[in-house]
């Protein structure tokens, strides 16, 4: 993490109403220098890095749907599942050993650093997740990959 994401990942940051957010669903902010959505979905609030871990696709623009019974995004570009919990990407598997064939959904670890929301009296906060240790989103969250975009 950068000096101003490190300042950052101390404190909530107010996001909005929680009556609005819930009326539009999603909220796109930049927040110390990362740009985070926050989705509210099926009762829940969630808040993940915006650029995809595979190779930085919006996932604002991503639909969510439930695999595994886990609700994911799914980016827009090549369709990588990311659960909003934990920021796993998921993928189906065949044992070809097993007949009949059967996909089963296997998990790659946690790709997507998401992010922890609160609320208080009507007001949705974000809290920066400064846990150690590179998750593969923080990679689209850089000035570097940011002015590599913004040439092309
Ligand atoms: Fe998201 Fe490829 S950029 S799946």
């Amino acid at each position: 993490m950068s000096s101003d994401e490190e300042v950052a990942a101390s404190r909530p940051y107010f996001i909005g109403k929680k009556e609005n957010i819930i009326q539009t669903r999603r909220v796109l902010k930049s927040v110390g220098g990362r740009d985070v959505l926050v989705m509210y979905h099926q009762g829940d609030f969630y808040a993940i890095d915006s650029r995809c871990y595979h190779s930085g696709g919006p996932l604002q623009e991503g639909d969510i749907e439930d695999f595994d019974g886990r609700p994911c995004i799914v980016c827009p570009w090549h369709k990588y599942k990311i659960t909003l919990d934990e920021g796993e990407g998921l993928y189906q598997a065949v044992d070809p050993s097993v007949k009949p064939l059967k996909p089963t959904w296997c998990s790659k670890g946690i790709k997507q650093r998401i992010h922890t929301v609160t609320e208080s009296n009507g007001d949705v906060f974000l809290t920066l997740n400064d846990s150690p240790g590179a998750i593969d989103s923080d990679y689209y969250q850089t000035e570097k990959y940011r002015d590599t975009i913004l040439k092309e």
